[in-house]
């Protein structure tokens, strides 16, 4: 399977989990989630939770949480992961843009390399529904891909702009830093600097 840019977003993604590791898949969370670690409390929301081990992360340390991803095949590992581990983590197949329709509430969500994958209708569509789903005073704890990030492959590079921007109604940005988004070690094509792609670390509230 190609991986192939121009492809819908859906065969895309099927194709990087048809290979044995997709690239992003390193086995725990990514540092900044772990490094905020207590900020992200109560009842967790993660999007884009992939093979979930940032929602696993969370649930061991005694979160609620539900986990989103529009593929099967992720999902199909976090939930075996989940049962091996005995941890009851709700995996919902759903697409981001519906999340707006979940009834229940979070008191924090979290998005580990979905923002940037969004042209930019997807994104404004996708803030729109966070916005629907999450109450005032809830936190987004968001990492991305960062302009600072040379070259074109892989995922779409966010300015701390195009952030502030997609942002700006109902939201007050906390904190906006440098990061890296590690990936797993010598797939060809997904081959960025030492200790990983640059990003954003953010936090942004609902207003
Ligand atoms: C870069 S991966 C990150 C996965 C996971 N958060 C991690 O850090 O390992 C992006 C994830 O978002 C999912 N995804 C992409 N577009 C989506 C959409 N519109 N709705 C829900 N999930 C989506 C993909 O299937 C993939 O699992």
């Amino acid at each position: 399977m190609t991986h192939d840019s121009r492809l819908p977003p859906r065969d895309r993604f099927e194709g990087y989990y048809a290979e044995p590791r997709a690239p992003w898949d390193i086995g725990r969370p990514q540092q900044p989630f772990i490094e905020a670690g207590e900020a992200i409390g109560g009842r967790v929301i993660d999007v884009g939770c992939g093979t979930g081990d940032l929602a696993l992360w969370l649930a061991e340390r005694g979160r609620a949480v539900t986990g989103v991803d529009f593929l099967g095949t992720p999902l199909e590992a976090a939930r075996r992961k989940a049962s091996d581990r005995g941890l009851p983590v709700n995996f919902l197949q759903m697409d981001a843009h519906a999340i707006g329709e979940i009834p229940e509430r979070f008191d924090a969500a979290t998005d580990c390399g979905l923002f940037h994958v969004f042209d930019d209708a997807g994104r404004a569509a996708y803030v729109a529904a966070l916005t629907r789903l999450l109450e005032p005073g809830t936190r987004l704890f968001l990492l991305c891909f960062a302009d600072a990030e040379p070259g074109e492959h892989g995922p779409r590079r966010v300015s701390e702009r195009e952030l502030r921007e997609a942002f700006a109604a109902n939201w007050e940005i906390e904190k906006i830093e440098p990061a890296r988004f590690e990936v797993v070690p010598g797939i060809p094509g997904a081959e960025f600097g030492p200790g990983g792609a640059r990003a954003w670390f953010a936090v942004i509230r609902r207003t």
